[in-house]
């Protein structure tokens, strides 16, 4: 073990997310447009070289390892890159390995997850109506995702949906998501809409709904009680005491939670983005290409980019304009 990786602002960074690819199965319509262009497949960081950039970071402190996308399932042979991270849940040095998914796979890929070592696994799924799903995710079909949970629970996989909230789109389906993730033992965190990616930025101020307000739905059905509890993602969690249902917030807009942020971003280049609502990037490719031998130059990298990461993102609805948005798409660092 090295020094812990403690930024600027005395926050400890232990918490990786590692995108494996930018390519998806779906086009969701807040993250990508229709028409991508995906990265040429040389500028990827290989599985092998993947392992040791996750490898570097947790002998530096990082001890949750959250793998992203794209879709991280899409990425061919990723369950060589799990197995070989299974090592270190082994040796302690790791408390958690887990993925965020579309689910589009999980029918495929749940047993093989759950022997690798991955406990949990957090599924983005906005809406349970079947057209409105293949709107939203444009190539996505819903009957495929739900029979994916089902593997995913049979296989022994600990379930968190993840919702996008939007207005007009899934406010009226709350209590039909909350009652499904309750019969089915699964945690549900609603997520605010981030103004990223140059698509339909226009309309993003329209979807935007609060969780101020989703939260004050809750409250007209259920006594809503707050949980200290933390995964050590940004959620913050209440309990709905009449179902006794854990119900996750994560509120980039209305709540900023920067000044807990323990985390960084790698994509599947080799870019370590230190917030997600922030342009700087430190490429982490080049140090590891050129010292094959030696993990010192990408250990100092590391570090550098560390003692840069900024403050907080600037996403701002306040004004009744969009400010602070990215230009970068959610799927080049992985949500
Ligand atoms: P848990 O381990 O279950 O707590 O997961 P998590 O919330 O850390 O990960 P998940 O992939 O489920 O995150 C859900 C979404 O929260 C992400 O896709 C982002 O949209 C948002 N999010 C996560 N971290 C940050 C962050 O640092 N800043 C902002 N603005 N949003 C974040
Ligand atoms: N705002 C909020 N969440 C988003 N996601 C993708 N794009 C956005 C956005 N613009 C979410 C997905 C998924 C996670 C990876 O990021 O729904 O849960
Ligand atoms: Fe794919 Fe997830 Fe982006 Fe949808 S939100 S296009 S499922 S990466």
């Amino acid at each position: 073990m090295t020094a812990p990786l403690i930024d600027p602002f005395a926050r400890a960074i232990t918490y990786l997310r590692v995108s494996v690819t930018d390519r998806c199965d779906f086009r969701c319509v807040y993250c990508m447009s229709e028409n991508m262009t995906f990265l040429p497949k040389k500028d990827l960081l290989t599985l092998e070289e993947l392992d040791r950039m996750c490898s570097t970071f947790v002998r530096m402190g990082v001890e949750k390892l959250r793998i992203t996308g794209g879709e991280p399932l899409v990425r061919r042979d990723i369950m060589t890159f799990f197995n070989g991270m299974t090592r270190h849940l082994e040796s302690g040095a790791l408390r958690e390995l887990t993925l965020t998914t579309n689910g589009s796979q999980l029918e495929r890929f749940a047993d093989q997850l759950f022997a690798a070592g991955v406990r949990r696994v957090n599924v983005s799924l906005d809406t349970l109506d079947d057209q409105k799903f293949a709107d939203i995710t444009r190539w996505g079909r819903l009957p495929q995702v739900l029979r994916g949970i089902d593997a995913a629970q049979r296989a022994g996989l600990r379930i968190k949906i993840n919702a996008v909230a939007l207005k007009g789109f899934n406010e009226e389906e709350l209590p039909r998501i909350t009652e499904w993730c309750a019969e089915r033992g699964m945690d549900l965190t609603w997520i605010e809409v981030m103004p990223m990616g140059d698509i339909g930025n226009e309309n993003r101020l329209g979807q935007y709904w609060s969780l101020k307000d989703v939260r004050a739905e809750y409250e007209k059905h259920y006594r809503v009680s707050d949980l200290a509890e933390r995964t050590g993602g940004p959620a913050r969690y209440v309990r709905l005491e009449e179902t006794g249902q854990k119900i996750g917030f994560i509120t980039p807009l209305s709540h900023n939670f920067c000044e807990s942020c323990n985390r960084v971003r790698l994509t599947c280049t080799g870019e370590l983005y230190m917030c997600l609502g922030q342009e700087d990037m430190a490429d982490l490719r080049k140090p590891l290409r050129d010292h094959p031998e030696s993990e010192k130059p990408l250990e100092d990298a590391i570090r550098a980019a560390i003692g840069l990461k900024p403050k907080g993102h600037d996403f701002d609805y306040s004004r009744q304009t969009v400010d602070g948005r990215m230009s970068r798409h959610m799927s080049h660092t992985g949500g």
